[in-house]
């Protein structure tokens, strides 16, 4: 099946010039950029995009590092691209990352990661939608 997700370049990454590294992993992965662009998000932004993360200890410290700088979020579009794109990305924890992923190869720690993307059809309905309107979508 044909699905959309959401991806998001955290504020680790774009700070060290990864945009264009990460973005021609995923382009050569097949996954289809159909939205993109780059946000600065505000506090109460980061707390809304993670709201599920709500009552975690993390949350807190998370919300502070996804709006402690720029972000770029694209929307992939592809079969499967769901689950291809977490493939693609490895594991939450970077230590725990295949070789060849976007974590292994980038992130820093557990929470600048470098890379977000949606676990679940009704996440990326949410989480597109959060960001992108229907004429930002190509
Ligand atoms: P992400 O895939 O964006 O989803 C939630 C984020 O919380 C995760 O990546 C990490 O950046 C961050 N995080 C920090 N601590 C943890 C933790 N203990 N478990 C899961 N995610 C964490």
């Amino acid at each position: 099946m044909i699905e959309r997700t959401l991806s998001l370049i955290k504020p680790d990454a774009v700070q060290r010039n990864l945009t264009g590294e990460i973005l021609a992993m995923i382009q050569g992965a097949g996954l289809k950029v159909v939205a993109l662009k780059m946000i600065h998000m505000t506090k109460a932004q980061a707390e809304g995009f993670y709201a599920v993360h709500r009552e975690r200890p993390f949350f807190d410290s998370l919300t502070d590092y996804m709006s402690s700088g720029p972000v770029v979020c694209s929307i992939l579009e592809g079969e499967d691209a769901i689950h291809r794109y977490r493939e693609l990305m490895g594991a939450t924890n970077p230590e725990k990352a295949a070789e060849g992923t976007i974590r292994k190869k980038y992130a820093v720690s557990l929470e600048a990661n470098s890379v977000h993307g949606s676990d679940a059809p009704e996440t990326a309905a949410f989480e597109t939608r959060y960001f992108f309107s229907a004429f930002e979508i190509v």
